[in-house]
């Protein structure tokens, strides 16, 4: 991580409150959309989970999946501690790698068959998202590898607007998240080269399911011809 300080924000001091917090506002409903396409994890999968908060996610992939491996990459250590007391606690088999850090702490060596980031995108700005973040997971991902993401996306009926614009403004008193606005993510990953496969909406159309893929070269060669 660098010099310690991390943009998406500091989640240790709302780690113990942030799951019942979510479930006041919307229920199963989060947890809901991360699940929907976790079906087209392949096999044996290395997989990575970036930013996935006290473990419910891991907890899913690991027994829908069971990957070779998971890398649970997580900035707030309080996180991660909860998400590895949750595994043991409900005794969930796997080989997990938890790692405190960002995705400047992946090793240039390793490379994921699925990346899975949910509600995370939504922390950073545009401009973070395409100069830094994306680029760095682009480059962990194999050349057939998925992206999953599960996001906010920008809403249109006003009283989600409200809400979004409220959940941005309380992340960024209680987290110090850099984003002041909901960042079009999926115009960033469009850009960074990934191709949408898959797209469903949830929560009322303000949260998007998607599983998105890096551009093969056949694919651009195809479009050039
Ligand atoms: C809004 S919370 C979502 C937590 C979880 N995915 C969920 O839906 O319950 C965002 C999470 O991303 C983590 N995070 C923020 N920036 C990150 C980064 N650059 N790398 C890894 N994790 C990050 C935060 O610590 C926090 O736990």
């Amino acid at each position: 991580m660098k010099d310690n300080v991390n943009v998406g924000g500091n989640f240790n001091g709302i780690a113990p409150l942030y799951d019942t917090l979510a479930f006041v506002v919307f229920g199963r409903r989060l947890q809901q959309a991360q699940v929907v396409w976790l079906n087209q994890i392949p096999a044996n999968a290395v997989v990575l989970i970036v930013g996935g908060g006290t473990g419910w996610l891991l907890e899913q992939v690991l027994e829908r999946r069971k990957p070779k491996r998971v890398v649970y990459l997580e900035a707030s250590a309080k996180m991660v501690a909860r998400a590895s007391r949750r595994m043991i606690r409900r005794a969930v088999l796997g080989s997990v790698d938890f790692r405190v850090g960002d995705e400047t702490d992946l090793k240039p060596e390793e490379h994921f068959d699925a990346i899975l980031t949910p509600f995370v995108l939504d922390l950073f700005t545009e401009q973070t998202l395409r100069s830094h973040f994306i680029p760095q997971l682009h480059n962990a991902l194999k050349p057939n590898g998925l992206w999953l993401v599960t996001d906010f996306v920008q809403p249109h009926i006003w009283w989600q607007k409200a809400l979004l614009w409220t959940m941005i403004r309380f992340f960024g008193i209680t987290a110090g998240i850099e984003a002041q606005q909901l960042a079009n993510w999926q115009q960033s990953l469009a850009e960074a080269g990934l191709v949408r496969q898959k797209q469903q909406q949830q929560v009322g159309g303000m949260v998007s399911t998607e599983v998105w893929e890096l551009e093969q070269i056949s694919n651009r060669q195809r479009k050039i011809d």
